[in-house]
């Protein structure tokens, strides 16, 4: 029997909630393949480690998780801490400390799931956004100096190096290449952003070329915002920085109903690392403890880590049953309905042993 090691970290707001849907569901989904197991590792890291350690992790965290498989994680932040420190503290020395460069954000709206999109169903919106997640505004270069003067300087310095850029845009054609329309955006700034944006173009050049059978074309960020708002059907496959990919994946997330069924995969091409997989949505104090958090994000990051263990099957067999549970009404109310977290769980799990799904 296959078995996957998950280090699971859920940290804060909706993550446990959401994580425990997820972890139930990947039960449900070993114990009908059979050719697998799950062995999961839980770390209480995050904001209440924080709040009684000083630090959102222990200092030996990296080495803790770095045999694992794979890590599901499930969301970062708290009303009483700031958001710099959280996220350093925990999600990006992960990223950054594995090395997992190629951030893989899928996007496409569910049955069941209104687009705010006029005219926009299950098979308008399809994209693959690829954001490099290693560099670009995130690098954490930068300082402040003459700190409360009026002179006070701030700088956040933008870092593309070429092995950097050149990484993640043949991750991004290969990724193309994998889909049934083989066409990759590249998107950047390079009107503006004079040097590490030209650097980016020439390089997508270069790669293209090893990439004969994927079509490409390019777009500014600013243009791709009216793009996906109003030619959605023009896009497949998009490679696009840190920082520009962070913002138009919310847009996509939103164009595609909701935040709360967006998923993501940190990923370590090279596999020297474990990957980290996470819904997007964040930790969403607002609607913490209500039990209605949405776990679809939670499924979908599910099915895109069972994909990188190698359990094709299983995942495409979770993406069905939650489809049909998303297509059959039971949704949680930031998507339009009543459902409670359990309650869309119960039936993913339910669908998984293939009973019939019910409203
Ligand atoms: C995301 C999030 C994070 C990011 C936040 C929490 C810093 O918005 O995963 O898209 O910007 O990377
Ligand atoms: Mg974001």
């Amino acid at each position: 029997m296959r078995q996957h090691r998950i280090a699971a970290i859920p940290a804060d707001g909706i993550g446990p909630e959401v994580i425990d849907a997820g972890l139930e569901v990947l039960e449900a989904l070993a114990a009908r393949d059979g050719g697998f197991r799950l062995a999961v590792d839980r770390f209480d890291w995050g904001s209440a480690y924080y709040r009684r350690h000083g630090v959102m992790m222990p200092q030996d965290g990296l080495a803790t998780i770095k045999s694992a498989d794979a890590i599901y994680f499930g969301a970062v932040g708290a009303p009483d801490i700031p958001d710099h420190i959280t996220l350093w503290g925990l999600r990006l020395p992960i990223c950054q400390g594995f090395d997992q460069y190629a951030n893989v954000r899928p996007t496409r709206i569910l049955p069941g799931i209104t687009s705010p999109l006029r005219n926009a169903g299950p098979g308008d919106l399809d994209w693959l956004i690829v954001r490099e997640n290693s560099e670009g505004e995130y690098s954490g270069h930068g300082g402040r100096a003459h700190r409360g003067l009026p002179e006070e300087v701030g700088t956040e310095v933008a870092i593309f190096t070429r092995v950097g850029v050149e990484r993640i845009m043949r991750f991004a054609f290969a990724a193309a290449r994998k889909r049934a329309r083989k066409h990759l955006t590249v998107v950047t700034k390079s009107n503006a952003q004079r040097h590490g944006m030209v650097m980016w173009d020439e390089i997508a050049t270069l790669v293209a070329a090893d990439f004969p059978d994927v079509t490409w074309d390019k777009e500014l960020v600013d243009a791709m915002t009216m793009r996906m708002v109003g030619k959605p059907r023009s896009i497949d496959t998009v490679v696009a920085t840190n920082l520009h990919a962070d913002i138009l994946s919310d847009l996509a997330a939103a164009l595609a109903g909701s935040l709360g069924v967006a998923p993501t995969g940190n990923v370590d091409p090279q596999r020297r690392f474990p990957s980290m997989f996470e819904p997007i949505h964040g930790s969403a104090f607002d609607i913490t403890g209500k039990g209605i958090a949405n776990p679809v994000a939670s499924f979908w990051t599910a099915a895109m880590m069972l994909e990188h263990l190698g359990e094709d099957r299983a995942a495409t067999a979770l993406m069905t049953a939650v489809e049909q549970v998303c297509a059959a009404g039971i949704l949680t109310p930031d998507i339009g309905g009543k459902a409670t977290t359990k309650e869309v769980t119960r039936a993913v799990c339910e669908a998984i042993k293939g009973s019939n799904v019910a409203a």
